[in-house]
């Protein structure tokens, strides 16, 4: 299994389970036989709402004593509605206690917008957001970097930041954040996001890798193009006997980004895992970079008002 160096030299499992969609009730189980499979990175967020069991099935695997704690890297992430720097701490407790854990190996800024403090789901009017002024972005990532001193998270980053929003971070002289998480796949492949990231030594993750296809439909746009059934994918998976979801975490590996595909069953789980062993030839990537569509499946339209607060998220 591939893996990416962190800058203090610790290091991260490229292939990650995902666990945003997994269902009450099936995530638990998913985080077990992912980790019998040998992922050694799970990828969790306080938003997925189901932290807890996922808590639950880390103590059970961790206490039959082949795995340890130390043996795998998981992420959280922080929510909107607790970007004002006093609330970090609380929010980062939170989820160490539903994840069972003292610390986290990476803690997520998940999006670049505030929410009102305390709101539960999302935004009905713009009295639920907080402006840029309200809550600067670089208190709460001043807020991460505290979290990191304390021992709390052993490393920091953020999620759906464009390079401007990058930039701004690190204008007042502040360190870079050392993970950005965005979403990645054939269709958004982001090549220049990409650079500035390994210019300025930030790791990168690729979310939604298949094209998240089970999200809500009222998440979903008109007539979406489908990575799984994508004809170039289909036939660079039936060259190298593999399938096309393993064409789609093994692009992501050859671009050396993390990747966390989700799933909830058994079968994927593992045979995702076995992209690891997939390599693509350079006729399959070129065939591949030819696919980028700018496409977004998550195209940030919850954060949407109507004065236009975070209307370009992407790319202000
Ligand atoms: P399932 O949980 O039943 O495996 P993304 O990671 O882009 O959010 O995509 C998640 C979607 O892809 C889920 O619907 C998940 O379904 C499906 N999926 C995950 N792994 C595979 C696989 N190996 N083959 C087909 N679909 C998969």
């Amino acid at each position: 299994m591939k893996r990416l160096e962190f800058r203090n030299g610790d290091t991260l499992d490229i292939i990650g389970l995902g666990t945003w969609k997994s269902d009450p009730g099936e995530v638990g189980h998913a985080v077990e036989t992912a980790l019998d499979a040998g992922y050694r990175h799970i990828d969790c967020a306080a938003i997925y709402r189901n932290e807890a069991e996922v808590g639950e099935a880390l103590q059970r695997v961790f206490s039959r004593g082949e795995i340890k704690r130390e043996d795998v890297h998981i992420t959280s992430k922080l929510w909107n509605n607790a970007h004002l720097k006093g609330d970090v701490e609380p929010a980062l407790k939170k989820t160490l206690s539903d994840l069972k854990l003292d610390y986290l190996d990476l803690y997520l800024i998940h999006w670049p917008v505030a929410f009102r403090p305390g709101l539960e789901g999302f935004p009905e009017s713009e009295s639920d957001f907080l402006t840029p002024d309200q809550a600067p972005i670089g208190e709460t990532w001043g807020a991460m970097l505290e979290m990191r001193d304390k021992g709390l998270t052993r490393h920091a980053g953020v999620s759906n930041f464009s390079t401007h929003k990058l930039d701004a971070l690190a204008a007042g002289g502040a360190e870079r954040p050392e993970m950005n998480q965005v979403e990645l796949h054939p269709y958004l492949q982001q090549d220049e996001l990409l650079a500035y990231c390994r210019e300025h030594g930030i790791l990168v993750t690729a979310y939604s890798p298949l094209g998240s296809s089970d999200r809500p439909e009222t998440m979903k746009g008109e007539d979406e193009p489908s990575l799984l059934d994508n004809d170039v994918i289909g036939s660079i998976a039936e060259k190298h006997d593999a399938t096309p979801a393993q064409v789609l975490i093994a692009w992501a590996v050859a671009r050396d980004t993390a990747v966390i595909p989700k799933s909830t069953n058994p079968d994927h789980i593992r045979k995702n895992m076995d992209s690891a062993s997939l390599e693509l030839d350079s006729q399959d990537l070129q065939r591949i970079r030819d696919l980028d569509l700018h496409y977004r499946y998550i195209g940030g339209d919850a954060f949407r008002t109507d004065s236009g607060l975070y209307a370009n998220i992407f790319d202000d």
